[in-house]
């Protein structure tokens, strides 16, 4: 068990010590952290909630299959203790021992991207990671950098000011031909030095905060057993916002980023199984084949600096009633798997909300992950959300359906989960019955746009009125037959390949 957290800043080892005299809490952001060094200002604060990109580093880590990962991250929501045996990357830090420019920042600077001294720093780390991706000998071959791959890259870095287009040329040039960089060259020896950290459990206590970040799901088990009230974070997306906006000192943490084996996920014959720990932008790599309605949601959560360090056990766990994953899980019926030292258990998603922000997870249990079932070839499920931007915002409302029809053409099995309806992503039960057994046929579904106000009575707030939600709901169900009434949606069909 240790009580300092051991990283490298850019190639120097760092120690970081807290407990008296020290200047860090466990709960201190990256960004903090980094801002306090004359020579790392290069880092900035926009908005200290994910939402601008300029305070954007990168993170090393090994990988399973050799080499490292780099990822880019908001340092805005990023605690201390997270960048245990993991390389920050400032962009301090990306130019060679030699003096020259990072080829990243040289591709900038031809295509006029380069802009202010804000907003330019957080697109240099983003695409200094997107570049690294296309760099990896491991990529797999065919992996070429697209248009669109460079503006997901850039989608957290927010500039009100110019336009993005020589910056996305630029992304576009250098990640075409990539070049290995000085990283690439050091490689084995950043491997080493991580490597020689120890992996142990970390518990720091510190100015009246008691911190603990386990690398074992039994050690994480047994320490919510005795300390059923610390708070459980993942990837913190939604914690860190209590600390950076409210203020707040949080007393007790339970940190489930260190343990490996929550992070997992496996594709079985029936269907995929995650851990609580995958990220969202592991999750959106590992659901594109088999689960596209989920692949579409994913792609439009948050930003890439945001889906690198959210989970899904976060999204699960946070029972916000627009949290994105959680309508389309529902019209995947998956299921939400629990453990405690004594039990484990499987609850229906559909059973797991049990009302505003609260969820069947008992005090002393922790979501450790989710089993995705394989959708059967006549049924079709698609996903929806409908908010102000297209990138980087929370939903106004959310949809994930699902459908099957009989040989005869009506329905036989119809589930319509929606987020930002109610107090929790809840499914339209009526309008669900009102379609059951009738033809899916435009007449029908006009007939049921009726009944959704009978399932629920939504919030007016900053994101839609209700009116406007309801009017939502009502026309993502009519974009959901209009998608699916020519597909092939009987099992006859399917099997005849009929399109
Ligand atoms: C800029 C920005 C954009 C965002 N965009 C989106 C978006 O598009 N869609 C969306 O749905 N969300 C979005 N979010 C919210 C957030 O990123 C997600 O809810 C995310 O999935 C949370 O995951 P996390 O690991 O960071 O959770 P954390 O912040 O670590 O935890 C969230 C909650 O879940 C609980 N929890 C975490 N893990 C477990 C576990 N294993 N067992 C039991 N409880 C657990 C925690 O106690 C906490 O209450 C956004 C957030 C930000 C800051
Ligand atoms: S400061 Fe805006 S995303 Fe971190
Ligand atoms: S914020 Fe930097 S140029 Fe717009």
């Amino acid at each position: 068990m240790r009580d300092s957290v051991h990283f490298l800043l850019d190639h120097r080892p760092v120690t970081l010590e807290f407990g008296p005299g020290s200047e860090w809490r466990p709960t201190t952001t990256l960004l903090q952290y980094l801002r306090t060094f004359p020579e790392h200002r290069g880092v900035k604060e926009g908005c200290a909630e994910g939402d601008c990109g300029a305070c954007t580093v990168v993170l090393a880590e090994p990988r399973a299959a050799g080499g490292l990962s780099y990822r880019a991250v908001d340092s805005c929501l990023v605690f201390l203790p997270f960048l245990d045996r993991k390389q920050l990357i400032t962009i301090e830090g990306l130019k060679a021992p030699d003096g020259s420019l990072h080829p990243v920042q040289t591709a900038l600077i031809r295509h006029y991207g380069s802009q202010c001294g804000f907003c330019t720093p957080g697109i240099v780390m983003s695409l200094f990671a997107l570049h690294k991706r296309y760099e990896s000998p491991g990529r797999p071959a065919g992996d070429a950098v697209t248009r669109s791959a460079a503006i997901d890259a850039l989608a957290g870095n927010l500039c009100r000011c110019t336009g993005y287009r020589p910056i996305v040329d630029a992304a576009l040039e250098v990640c075409a031909q990539p070049v290995a960089d000085h990283f690439s060259g050091n490689e084995k020896e950043v491997c080493g030095k991580l490597s020689a950290i120890t992996r142990e459990d970390l518990l720091i206590q510190s100015d009246g905060q008691r911190y603990f970040r386990p690398v074992s799901l039994s050690s994480a088990l047994s320490y919510r057993n005795d300390h059923p009230d610390a708070l459980i974070i993942n990837g913190a997306t939604d914690v860190a916002l209590r600390v950076t906006k409210q203020h707040e000192i949080l007393p007790s943490i339970l940190d489930l980023s260190g343990i490996d084996e929550l992070k997992s996920w496996t594709r079985t014959a029936r269907g995929l199984e995650s851990g609580a720990g995958t990220t969202i932008q592991d999750l959106l790599e590992a659901s594109a084949e088999q689960f596209p309605a989920l692949a579409q949601m994913l792609q439009v959560f948050g930003s890439r600096q945001i889906r690198n360090v959210a989970t899904l056990g976060g999204n699960i766990g946070t029972a916000s009633p627009i949290g994105d994953t959680l309508p389309v899980l529902m019209a995947l019926r998956a299921e939400i798997h629990l453990r405690s030292i004594r039990a484990t258990r499987s609850v229906p998603i559909d059973e797991f909300f049990t009302g505003y922000r609260s969820t069947a997870c008992k005090p002393d249990e922790l979501i450790t992950g989710a089993k995705i079932p394989d959708v059967p070839a006549a049924t079709l499920v698609r996903s929806y959300k409908v908010s102000r931007r297209h990138d980087l915002d929370i939903s106004s409302v959310s949809a994930g359906f699902r459908i099957a029809l009989n040989s005869r053409g009506a329905v036989d099995d119809i589930l319509l989960a929606y987020g930002g309806m109610a107090a929790t992503p809840s499914r339209a039960k009526k309008t669900e019955s009102s379609l059951r057994g009738k033809p899916w046929t435009r007449d029908a579904v006009e007939s049921a746009m009726g009944m959704i106000e009978s399932d629920f009575t939504p919030l007016t707030d900053v994101r839609g009125s209700a009116e406007y939600r309801l009017i939502v709901a009502r026309n993502l169900l009519l974009k959901f037959w209009d998608e699916t009434a020519h597909l092939p949606a009987t099992a006859a069909e399917a099997k005849a390949g009929v399109a």
